[in-house]
């Protein structure tokens, strides 16, 4: 018998492709059904019946009847640091970094600092129904440290990186072309593996980092091919004007990254909304991930991010809170927001895209599809128990849904936040405070 064996008892909804292209097919819901965990890992998932007549004597049985039983949701893009400074008033993006967001980096260079900041964000992100993401650090080794080693103490999957910036920010903020290379191998060879977690190079953007910086990103790149790189790209027309002015023999601000060997597969561009066609070219050529951050682009006015364009050019595209430009931890609000922007594009987002996107498909633009993202047996247990009728307004909304699926997930997504989380669980330990 496993230890732990916990068994969990709800609608078991999961998918296993893309509805977009495989349609009905791409999910399944099991209405009164089960999911057996043991050591951390999915063992079985099944009508409840069978499965709890199959689970070990004396598992625990944690029955969520009514609530969906999902896999944990996976933000691709969040800072960390940013906890303090989410929904700071009335600047875009280049004044936000300068008058709030740098300021308020400095402070992790206090590894007391760091360390509570971490605790504080990784219980928030559980408390959101968020298991995995991938994460912006500070300029600070140590506040990759006291990320990673919080992380590793919750038993999650997590992917962080030191951020490299080498101009255009405050002195106590930059590293060097040399030590930013130096530091993050240093944090590479520490923490790159080791259990769940995992490493992504974080050169800021092209306007912190010079040519040199960018060149020694690369060449980690190159050097640590399972190591992820994560960075902004096409966010805001002030940003884009500026890195053209700093990179003139460039095509474009993707060309930038590109010739710095910076564009891969396990490379993820937060914002991509500007995109010029070539660039939509380089990311699709170079199997690049463009992370889609409503929230943010809304509230720093940065633009309307093209779903549709991309996904038809090709594009692999995740799903992103980009906490503290972004006002909200919950990808649930995400996706409302997502959905907004797309209505504001005339396209649409039906719910199970929605949410597929907020588990499978994140994981599959994360190269984790094969342990999360999806409820089989052998995946690790990241799970969350939502509860379609968590406050008064969503279950008198649910009153008129008629047990319709598609209703009850568009209207779950809408009006949902943490609330709607009942349990989170976290390698199959609840964690939901
Ligand atoms: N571009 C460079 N840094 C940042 C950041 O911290 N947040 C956002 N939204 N965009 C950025
Ligand atoms: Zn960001």
């Amino acid at each position: 018998m496993s230890a732990n064996a916990r068994v969990i008892r709800g609608r078991i909804l999961s998918f296993n492709d893309d509805p977009a292209t495989s349609g009905a097919s791409a999910h399944s819901l099991i209405e009164d059904g089960a999911v057996l965990v043991g050591g951390g890992r999915i063992e079985a998932v099944g009508e409840a019946p069978d499965v709890l007549a199959h689970a070990p004597e004396g598992a625990v049985v944690d029955d969520h009847a009514g609530s969906f039983i999902m896999s944990g949701f996976i933000d691709a893009h969040i800072h960390y640091p940013q906890t303090q400074v989410i929904g700071s008033y009335g600047a875009q993006l280049l004044d936000w970094l300068q008058n709030y967001t740098f300021i308020e980096e400095q402070k992790f260079a206090d590894p007391a600092h760091c360390a509570r900041g971490a605790e504080f964000f990784l219980d928030e992100l559980f408390r959101s129904g968020t298991t995995t993401a991938m994460v912006y650090c500070t300029v600070h080794p140590q506040s990759v440290d006291a990320f990673f080693a919080a992380a590793e103490a919750r038993g999650a999957r997590m992917i962080a990186g030191k951020v490299m910036m080498d101009r255009d920010a405050p002195q106590a903020l930059m590293d060097t072309a040399q030590r930013g290379y130096d530091e993050s191998k240093a944090l590479i060879e520490r923490w790159r593996n080791r259990g769940r977690l995992g490493y992504a190079i974080t050169p800021r953007f092209a306007v912190t980092s010079t040519q040199a910086q960018l060149d020694a990103a690369g060449a980690l790149a190159r050097e640590f091919p399972d190591c992820y790189v994560q960075t902004h790209a096409d966010e805001n027309k002030a940003e884009i004007a500026r890195v053209a002015a700093l990179f003139p023999e460039a095509k474009s601000y993707v060309d930038v990254y590109a010739r710095a060997g910076l564009t891969g597969p396990r490379s993820v561009f937060g914002h991509c909304i500007h995109l010029q066609e070539s660039e939509v070219a380089e990311l699709v050529s170079s199997r690049s991930v463009a992370a889609f951050c409503p929230t943010s682009n809304l509230f720093l006015g940065s633009g309307l991010f093209d779903e549709a364009r991309l996904a038809k050019a090709g594009v692999r595209i995740a799903l992103a809170t980009d906490v503290g430009g972004g006002t909200s931890y919950s990808m649930l609000h995400t996706a409302a927001e997502g959905y907004k922007v797309l209505q504001l594009n005339h396209q649409s987002w039906p719910a199970l895209h929605a949410f597929y996107r907020m588990t499978l498909g994140n994981a599959r633009a994360l190269s984790l599809d094969d342990r999360i993202g999806s409820i089989e047996p052998g995946k690790e247990a990241d799970l969350i128990a939502l509860d379609p009728r968590a406050t008064p307004a969503l279950a008198h909304r649910m009153e008129t849904a008629g047990g319709a699926l598609e209703v009850e997930l568009f209207a779950l997504m809408m009006m949902g936040d943490d609330r709607a989380v009942r349990q989170t669980y976290v390698a199959g330990e609840p964690r939901k405070l």
